[in-house]
């Protein structure tokens, strides 16, 4: 390939879609005669790229005719390279009242005026064809397709937008350049060849060799481009991940690189997505870029196995060099030789030569279980960093989460519970018992579903906060819904333990107890929709600990739960 334009953006323009001072004044008088949209963090991230010309040459959210062309050919309309769908869904009730033609304002969640959309094309989103084309599978266990079938409303809107202002960021905020500020910096440093290098997780030792080396083989500078949007659920905190990133830059050959946060929703879409990352960094100024084993790729696929073959975007990159105008450095997996005490590229080790290796993945675990990493895998900074963000489970927040039928046994084990976590003192404790609940956060509300759903989310919020600052929540509702306990789930466990007790002591046993007489009222049709009576209760498929208090004491059950959470770490 002929040496490439460094200049140039991809398209040939950098993008700027962020309106002059004269025309914000005009857009913001618009903008109060219009409907309003409000985006959600992932379109936020969205409209940041296209704003400041990441996504160039896109100059708003996709009409059908370029999202076909990106599904089908994995080309704008133009015929230029582009792999991923940039769409702007709503869902079917807010689309009903737009129309072509028709401008609307688009808002962050406290109503902030973002931008102006100029509507070109309303039209429903493609759902299982774009996951067949972008993430090559439909398997919900796919993070992308689980966004596209499950959070992703069904219709597009697409057209041009100007751009009032660009999400606000209080963090971070001197890492948070432009493309064309990134351009104009390297070029102020004389800086002819730059390498993008992007990435969700913290750069550990494999990943500073392979940097490293990319330098040396390309004599080139280094743009390291986290990506500070949306990652995967599980990934460490981008607050983190910078502390990070901070901690190793002395590391690297002075003035040879820039750390960058790259606003980016990752779709982990696998070879599709490196493509985009490539376009990124190329619109930020970079003239090479790294392709790696597995990038953009969920960790784990079906059954363990990876959704995409290790290789696949590096050599989808490889043969799309041409039209992205990067340089494609791809790298196979890079391994750690104990004897050489070296890392080394997998096809450049001898056969029957021992290696080691721990995936971001592994690494992750080790952290959040509180095991060893090794020396050899990363840099004690890293480590030190990182531990101090999330401490073994034992320094952790914890979330105990009892669910069960009325008279199941959930409060009894609850308070036990609660004592003897007072009695270990090392954590501050919180008993949010149903009855409690009802009492202070949720006393307007009755046992509908609706209502039953809105005071489990409280309790889940609740739970959460006190698990992020590291104290200990025992939350005992009945919680009957799969969905929302699922939702609770999700929620605390990106911020610390949570472990669910199934107390699934039958009915027949907790009408026998009746300590509240309230079963004799519902088989009177006293109370209607009483959970187990006339009311469903979805016991949990795979709760942490199972318990049926029928023919055990509340200390021995209470017993069983401590023996589990001393076995995971958590006491
Ligand atoms: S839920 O479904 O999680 O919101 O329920 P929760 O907040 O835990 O409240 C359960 C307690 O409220 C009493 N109660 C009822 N339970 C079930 N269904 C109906 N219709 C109902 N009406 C009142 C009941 O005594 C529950 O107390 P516990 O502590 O579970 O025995």
């Amino acid at each position: 390939m002929e040496e490439m334009d460094a200049s140039a953006p991809h398209g040939g323009e950098l993008v700027n879609l962020v309106a002059d001072d004269e025309r914000t004044g005009l857009l913001k008088d618009i903008a109060r005669k219009l409907t309003d949209i409000t985006l959600t963090d992932r379109q936020m991230c969205d409209l940041e790229l296209l704003a400041t010309g990441a996504l160039s040459p896109l100059r708003g959210f996709m009409v059908q005719s370029e999202y076909a062309s990106v599904l089908d050919r994995m080309r704008l309309q133009n015929g230029l390279l582009w792999p991923l769908p940039v769409c702007l869904d709503v869902n079917g009730l807010a689309a009903r009242g737009l129309e072509a033609g028709q401008s609307v304002a688009l808002r962050d969640a406290e109503g902030f005026l973002l931008a102006v959309m100029h509507i070109e094309d309303i039209f429903m989103a493609e759902k299982e064809k774009e996951a067949e084309m972008v993430y090559g599978t439909r398997d919900p266990s796919h993070p992308g397709v689980d966004h596209l079938m499950n959070a992703c409303g069904d219709t597009y809107i697409g057209g041009r937008i100007e751009v009032v202002h660009l999400p606000p960021h209080f963090d971070f905020q001197q890492l948070r350049r432009s493309p064309a500020e990134i351009r104009q910096t390297s070029k102020k440093l004389g800086w002819e060849r730059l390498i993008g290098f992007h990435t969700r997780n913290p750069i550990h030792r494999p990943q500073f060799e392979m940097t490293l080396k990319a330098m040396r083989k390309a004599a080139a500078n280094l743009l390291i481009l986290p990506t500070v949007g949306i990652t995967m659920p599980g990934d460490f905190d981008h607050y983190t991940r910078i502390r990070c990133y901070r901690e190793i830059e002395r590391r690297y050959p002075p003035d040879a690189h820039l750390l960058n946060l790259l606003p980016l929703a990752n779709r982990m879409a696998g070879p599709r997505e490196a493509l985009l990352h490539a376009i990124i960094a190329k619109n930020y100024g970079c003239t090479h870029f790294i392709v790696g084993q597995n990038h953009g790729s969920p960790d784990r696929g079906p059954n363990g196995r990876p959704f995409y073959p290790g290789e696949a975007a590096r050599e989808i990159a490889e043969t799309c060099e041409e039209d992205l105008g990067v340089r494609i450095l791809g790298f196979p997996e890079m391994l750690y030789l104990p004897f050489e005490d070296e890392y080394r590229f997998a096809d450049q080790v001898p056969e029957g030569t021992q290696t080691l290796s721990f995936s971001g993945f592994d690494i992750r675990t080790r952290i959040r279980t509180g095991r060893k990493i090794p020396p050899w895998a990363s840099f004690p900074e890293v480590i030190a960093t990182l531990r101090k963000s999330y401490p073994p489970p034992r320094k952790q927040g914890l979330t105990v989460f009892f669910t069960g039928l009325s008279g199941a046994g959930k409060s009894t084990l609850a308070k036990i519970l609660y004592a003897r976590f007072l009695e270990l003192g090392d954590r501050p404790v919180t008993l949010l018992d149903g009855d409690i609940v009802r009492q202070n956060l949720s006393r307007e509300l009755n046992f509908s579903k609706e209502h039953r759903d809105i005071n489990v989310r409280r309790i889940g919020f609740v739970a959460s906060e006190i698990t992020k600052n590291r104290g200990i929540a025992i939350c005992a509702p009945i919680a009957p819904y799969t969905t929302t306990r699922t939702e609770i789930r999700k929620l605390i466990e990106g911020y610390g333990g949570f472990a669910e007790v199934h107390v699934a002591t039958p009915i027949e046993e907790c009408e026998k107890r009746d300590r509240k007489g309230m079963y004799a009222k519902a088989r009177a049709g006293l109370i209607k929709g009483f959970t187990g009576v006339d009311d469903p209760y979805e016991a949990p498929e795979a709760p942490e600990i199972r318990i049926d208090t029928t023919h055990m004491t509340p200390n021995e059950a209470v017993k069983d739960i401590l023996l589990f959470l001393n076995e995971k770490g958590y006491i």
